[in-house]
């Protein structure tokens, strides 16, 4: 047996954080982060606002979407590095909050790469005969590690989540594979210091603002871009596809130039490649799940079609997967 996803549900949160809320509050300005990013506006949750809350929502719609009963599912998989707190994971509150009482229930952090890393393991407990339907997240509160004094981080993170029922289906239907990658070499480049067994929870660690997110911009752009695009080749001549025969690339939603640029490497014409980063910006985990969510919704993705999904983030951690909708 495979796997396919039969259902398909998402929901930012209401509260708008624009270029202009953050001239505000960095030096910064609108057409400086446009430019630089393609990004507008990003949804915030309220402080102290439950990532599982997020998720509930995304997984109910999904559901929904799906004709599935939360009794029915076998396996709950939180993409997340933004998790509700630090045990038990998130996908236990979820599973509490959704009423999935027969669902056994796990994180998996891989950042920005959560879903696909998550849609990758839930697909290989169900090849495996685990189960027979999963629940797949990408959701993240971004905004709770994020340095709102640091404008090199500030302007890019957005909260939201994204959620995918998985069933089982025939060989060669759905999800035809998923490639995984990391290179933990490069931790430093995108990290959240502490608080954790390295850097514990100390007056000295939030002196040092060690609570919140740092990325070095620059080198994980070019990272971004050549590893995104060897991954997604990847996908495609494993399976013995071209580029053509893909109707949606569906890439992490970053930054717009590096969409553009990975896009360039594929030979993807843009009007197969889905951005709406513009309204999110970067909601790490859950920025492929949202984008296939609405991609599904605007018609954009039909059954039957091949879409290439591709995420980068920290690890560094990089993935791809192709899917016959
Ligand atoms: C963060 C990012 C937008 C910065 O864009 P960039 O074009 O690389 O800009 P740089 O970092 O080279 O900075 C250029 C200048 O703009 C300044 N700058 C940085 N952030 C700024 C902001 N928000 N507003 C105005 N100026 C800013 C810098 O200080 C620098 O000034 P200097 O030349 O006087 O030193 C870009 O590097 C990026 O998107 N990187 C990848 C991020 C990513 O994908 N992360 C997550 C992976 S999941």
């Amino acid at each position: 047996m495979a796997s396919k996803i039969v259902g398909l549900g998402m929901h930012a949160p209401p509260k708008k954080l624009t270029n202009h809320d953050l001239e505000k509050m960095v030096e910064t300005s609108d057409s400086w982060i446009l430019e630089r990013t393609g990004i507008r506006s990003r949804r915030i949750a309220d402080p102290g606002g439950a990532n599982s809350d997020l998720a509930l929502i995304a997984s109910k719609r999904a559901l929904a979407d799906a004709g599935v009963r939360p009794e029915d599912i076998d396996l709950i998989v939180v993409g997340t590095c933004t998790a509700d707190m630090p045990l038990p994971s998130t996908a236990c509150f979820l599973q509490m909050k959704l009423g999935a009482r027969n669902a056994c229930a796990m994180d998996v952090n891989a950042a920005c790469s959560g879903f696909l890393y998550s849609l990758s393991v839930a697909d290989a407990l169900i090849r495996a005969g685990r189960g027979k339907k999963a629940l797949v997240l990408g959701s993240e509160v971004l905004s709770s590690i994020v340095d709102y004094t640091d404008r090199s981080t500030c302007i890019l993170f957005g909260d939201g989540a994204g959620a995918a029922v998985l069933a089982e289906c025939a060989e060669g239907e759905g999800i035809l594979s998923c490639h995984l990658q990391s290179d933990g070499g490069l931790w430093e480049l995108i990290h959240c210091p502490g608080p954790g067994t390295v850097n514990p929870l100390t007056p000295d660690l939030i002196s040092r603002r060690m609570m919140y997110l740092r990325m070095s911009g620059n080198e994980t752009f070019k990272h971004a871009v050549t590893k995104m695009a060897d991954v997604a080749m990847k996908a495609l001549s494993e399976n013995g596809f071209g580029i053509d025969d893909v109707a949606l690339f569906i890439p992490h939603q970053a930054n717009l130039r590096i969409i553009n640029a990975v896009g360039k490497r594929l030979g993807v014409p843009p009007d197969r490649v889905f951005v709406n980063l513009e309204q999110y910006g970067n909601t790490s985990a859950a920025s492929i799940p949202i984008a296939l969510s609405e991609a599904k919704a605007q018609g954009r993705i039909m059954p039957g079609d091949l879409a290439l999904l591709v995420a980068f983030g920290a690890g560094l951690t990089w993935a791809s997967a192709l899917i016959r909708m």
